[in-house]
């Protein structure tokens, strides 16, 4: 079965490569929605010093609501989006309101949340509560152009959507917090975005319609030059 190999190479590949990040060392629903909030537009190697701090300043989510804005947005200094520090500390309060202080276990909760979009909420619901809906950010987008072989625009609503749905199903019903990350570290370093992705060392070439089709450089097609 193709999935199935497929997801497996890619889950093996994962757990033997992983760079070790301190939210996944020390998971928690808290700590991986502050991750996934400064890992937005930030590097991990830029946001890990950030994270430490922050988790040291607001352990828990009642630290946070309770936080003085101005220190909060002095925190968040280098990071940039500072939207991000505000939305943060306002979902906090949220949560605190409406869900008694702990983090919401579900997507749909996740999306009512301020600053939390489809991307965040899935990323969540899946990595901290194991709930199989797809996190797909803009290394997913590629990854998963290039194993469907899509030659559509991945900058159109459209083909996000499309993108989106194949992800959706080749998603396993296990692990799946870690299926997600996974395709996210093979765009980051072997189905890169940047000059010649590393197909040689890809788990998962043999389902790449891409890579069969020698077609890697010219997908994803992005933006109308
Ligand atoms: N980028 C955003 N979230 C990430 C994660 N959990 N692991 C690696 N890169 C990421």
């Amino acid at each position: 079965n193709a999935i199935l190999d497929f997801q497996d190479h890619l889950l093996q590949w994962f757990w033997a490569n992983r760079r070790t990040m301190p939210w996944r060392e020390v998971p928690s629903p808290y700590r991986i929605w502050i991750s996934e909030v400064m890992l937005q537009q930030t590097r991990v190697e830029t946001v890990i010093p950030y994270f430490q701090r922050f988790l040291a300043k607001y352990p828990t989510v009642a630290d946070l609501a309770q936080s003085d804005e101005e220190e909060l947005l002095k925190q968040w200094e280098g990071l940039g989006y500072y939207s991000r520090a505000r939305n943060l500390r306002h979902a906090a309060q949220e949560i605190l309101e409406r869900f008694q202080g702990e983090v919401p276990q579900t997507f749909e909760e996740l999306r009512t949340l301020k600053g939390i979009g489809e991307y965040t909420a899935g990323a969540v619901a899946s990595m901290a509560f194991g709930q199989r809906v797809p996190a797909v950010d803009g290394n997913v987008y590629r990854v998963m152009a290039r194993v469907t072989g899509c030659r559509e625009d991945i900058a159109q609503g459209k083909t996000q959507k499309l993108l989106k749905a194949e992800t959706l199903n080749v998603l396993p019903d296990h692990h799946v917090g870690d299926f997600n990350q996974a395709l996210m570290e093979l765009g980051a370093t072997v189905c890169i975005p940047k000059g010649v992705p590393k197909c040689g060392q890809c788990p998962v070439k043999d389902h790449c319609e891409a890579f069969r089709e020698t077609l890697q450089e010219e997908i994803p097609v992005k933006g109308k030059a």
